[in-house]
Formats: structure tokens, sequence, C-alpha cells
């Protein structure tokens, strides 16, 4: 077996995963499914056991080494195991873990927030995104005093029962494209949820402006990821968010930018800084806490102080002493240097980016890439662009895509098969290099014959 210059070990043709199988078996003997995640469940070719993770690189239990694009769905952005995290978090682990009191990192963590989101005069702090949304579609119903709230197909904002509509709807129970049925994501979901949301496609304005004509007075809220980073990775038409942002203001209505993903990932100051757009209530996680699990609403001091009155926030284990500890490391780290690391990201990304682009176009393939140099989405379709759910849907080769993730992973580079691709500051030029080998070889595996 050859060794890559990274150290990467090298399986052109890895196709066995033996101990990953075993210990999938196994866990499906003592948790449901074999993972603690549905996300996990269809990875295929099977959901895998990692034993460990540094910088770029992922570990298996069958000892294959991966470059990892999926960088745990988005948190890892400074690489796994960095130093500054790992040193914050054993010594705060040191000093206790969780006082049922407040303490001293949480304000440091605020401040930081208070600094550079642009919304963000007040703050409160939860375990997970999901919580986080929940806490923001509470405070927007009690600011307005009114139960509508205004979602967009194929945008996530967590798993629960109030938000898990219409994130990936059959197409057959979707209605039509420009007013489409709100839909349930899961067996077992109360049904009453769904009169609560008016769902749009995203990005057409004049469909929101119609809306609000309509039930303007009925609606507490917008919520909507700033980049369409769950389906496709759809950058916001120019003066979409801004529309947003004038079309809640007219009405009296909440904007709620779900910046879990975009948030210290497009940037210091999240699409707010790089858009210009400044939200009511933003929620954030994944990226600002270095792989630990932490998240945050934030937003204007006239909303977020009734948490401190009649709103209930609530949570064991918000602000504990790692989660703080984490996104302090965190957030020192990636305001070093005036952002640094984000110039960094968009070089590499960049360059990423562009070489997928030219390996396509060198082989006359139709793969389409669009999005961020850290967050990017690859696509296998015809489309000059993926505008909203339904170009992800029926324009997109999905199931040749799931291959492409197969074929990558046989060498050595593990990407999301959903197709959106994370890059973290520890993926270094060699890595990239390596990739777009890996890149290339694959595309020539998914593209050689008919999809059977
Ligand atoms: C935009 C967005 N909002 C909310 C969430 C939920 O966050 P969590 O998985 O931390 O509950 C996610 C998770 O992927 C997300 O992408």
């Amino acid at each position: 077996m050859a060794s890559s210059p990274v150290g990467v070990p090298w399986r052109a043709t890895m196709d066995e995963w033996p101990r990953s199988r075993e210990l999938l078996a196994l866990a499906r003997q003592s948790l449901a499914g074999g993972v603690n995640s549905n996300v996990r469940l269809g990875s295929p070719p099977t959901p895998l056991f990692f034993t460990h993770a540094a910088g770029a690189l992922l570990h298996d239990v069958d000892g294959h080494t991966y470059i990892d694009y999926a960088l745990g769905q988005g948190p890892m952005i400074l690489g796994h195991s960095h130093p500054a995290i790992l040193e914050a978090v054993t010594a705060a682990m040191a000093a206790g873990q969780l006082f049922a009191g407040q303490h001293e990192l949480e304000i440091t963590v605020a401040q930081h927030l208070v600094r550079l989101i642009p919304c963000a005069e007040l703050c409160r702090f939860n375990v997970s995104g999901t919580e986080a949304v929940q806490a923001a579609l509470r405070l927007a119903r009690a600011v307005t005093g009114r139960t509508l709230i205004v979602r967009f197909e194929g945008h996530y904002h967590g798993w629960l029962d109030n938000v898990l509509v219409s994130v990936a709807p059959p197409l057959e129970r979707a209605g039509p494209r420009t007013a489409p049925h709100a839909v349930a994501g899961t067996a077992g979901q109360s049904l009453a949820v769904l009169d609560e949301y008016l769902v749009l496609p995203w990005n057409d304005l004049a469909l929101v402006e119609a809306l609000f004509a309509a039930r303007g007075s009925e609606i507490a809220a917008v919520i909507s990821e700033p980049v369409m980073c769950n389906t496709g990775v759809i950058p916001p038409a120019p003066g979409y968010l801004a529309g947003l942002r004038r079309i809640c203001d007219s009405h009296g209505a909440v904007l709620i930018l779900d910046e879990v993903i975009t948030g210290f990932r497009l940037g210091l100051r999240g699409a707010q800084g790089n858009f210009g757009v400044t939200a009511d209530l933003a929620t954030f996680g994944k990226a600002m806490a270095g792989g630990l699990p932490n998240a945050a609403i934030v937003g204007k001091r006239a909303l977020m102080q009734r948490f401190a009155h009649d709103v209930n926030h609530s949570g064991t284990f918000n602000a504990n002493v790692l989660a703080m500890a984490a996104s302090a490391a965190a957030l020192r780290e990636l305001e070093r240097d005036d952002g640094a690391v984000y110039r960094m990201l968009d070089e590499r990304g960049t360059a990423l980016m562009v070489g997928i682009r030219t390996l396509a176009a060198q082989h006359g393939l139709p793969v389409l890439i669009q999005g961020f140099p850290a967050v990017f989405h690859v696509a296998f379709t015809e489309l000059p662009a993926i505008r909203d759910y339904r170009d992800y849907v029926t324009g997109c080769d999905r199931e040749r895509y799931r291959r492409f993730a197969v074929a990558l992973l046989r060498r050595g580079i593990r990407v999301i098969e959903r197709g959106i691709w994370y890059l973290s500051a520890a993926h270094t030029p060699n890595h990239i290099d390596q990739t777009l080998a890996a890149v290339e070889a694959a595309l020539l595996e998914v593209f050689a014959g008919p999809t059977p």
C-alpha cells in the first residue's frame, strides 16, 4: 500500500469494512438501528465506526484513514482534536462540569457573540441547534402575539415535531411549487403543527410579498436559513434576504435567521455579516464550539429581554462548563489575526471547488458546484443552478451521487452523501491535491456506464 505525502494510506480498492459491519450488527442488539441519529442510518455502504480523528483525518475501525469533508456534519471547522480545544476542555473539566449556577466563561462566550454577530444584543445558550430554534419560535410568538410561521421548503431547523415540516417532502404530497403544502416529516408527528406553518419555495420574494399581503397580520415570524445549506447550499438571490427584512418590518413580523450552519462558517459575522442583513433573532450551533455540544439564540435586546420575564427558556446542560470552555477557545481561534482562518478557508476551498469543476469540464461531465469555499454542494445535474428544493429533487441525479460518495470513500475521502462538503482549517493544499486525484477517479468510475 502506497502512502500519500500527508500520510493517508491510499487504497484505490478499499472496499471492505468488516469490523464496522460486525460492530453495526452488535450495536443493533442494543441501539435502535445501531445508531443514535437517523441521519446516520442510511450512510452507504454501511454506517461506519470510527476510532479517532485529528486535523483533517478520520480513522475507522478497519484501519482506513479518510480526509474528512463531513466534519461531524459541520462543527469541526478548526479540524478534529484541535490543540486549543483539547487544552481548554481538559482544564475546564478538572474545575467542575455543571454548577446549576453561573460561571464566568458564559459571559466570555456571550461577549464574543455580542461583539461579532450583527443582531446579537443579548444571548442565551442551549445544547443543540434544535433547541435554540425552539426558543426563537416561542419568543417570536410571544412578542407578536401571533401564531403562524413562514418557512421554506427544503430548509432544516431541527428534528422536533413543530419544525420537521416540508424539509424533504415527497413531491406527490408537496402540492404546487408556488403554494406548497405543509408536509409532516416523520411518522408519529403531531399533525396539529401543520396548521401553524405557511410554506413557500425559497428565493422567490414575490411569493413572500403576496403571502404577507394576504395574511400578514397573522404571521409571527419568517424563519430561514440565510443560505439554503441543507438542500443544495443555495445562496440567497441578490436582495432576497434584504427583501425578507423589509417585508417583516412592514408587517411587524420577526425575522429569524437560522445560522446553525452558516454561523462562524461563512465568516466571523455569519451570513448576516456576509450579506449585510440583520435579523431580529438568530440561532447558532455547530462551528461555534469546536465539536462540543453548544448552541445559541441571539437577538435584539427588546425581544431577548422577554426571557428574563415571561418567556421560558431552560435546560439542565445549558452553558455547561465544557461547552463554554470549548466555545471560548474556538471563538478565540477563529478570531485570531482578524479571522485569518477564513482567508485560508477561502483560498483552499476555492482551489477545491475550481479543481472539481475543472475535472468535470475536462471529462465533459454534468457536475454543478455551488456555495462557498467553506461549505459547498456538489451535484450531478444539467441545471445551470439549483435554485430551490424542487430543482434539487427533480434536477439532480442523487443516486449516482450516493455511488460517488462510496467511490470516494474507497479512495480515502469521506463526504456526506447528500452533496454538502465542509472544509476545515486543517485541510492542507496536499489534502486538496489528493482529494482532487480521488475525485477524478471516482467521477470516471460512476460515469463509466449507465446508472444501474
Ligand atoms: C440550519 C439548521 N438548523 C438547526 C439544526 C439543528 O441543529 P442540531 O442538530 O444541533 O439540533 C441544524 C442541524 O443540522 C441545521 O442545519
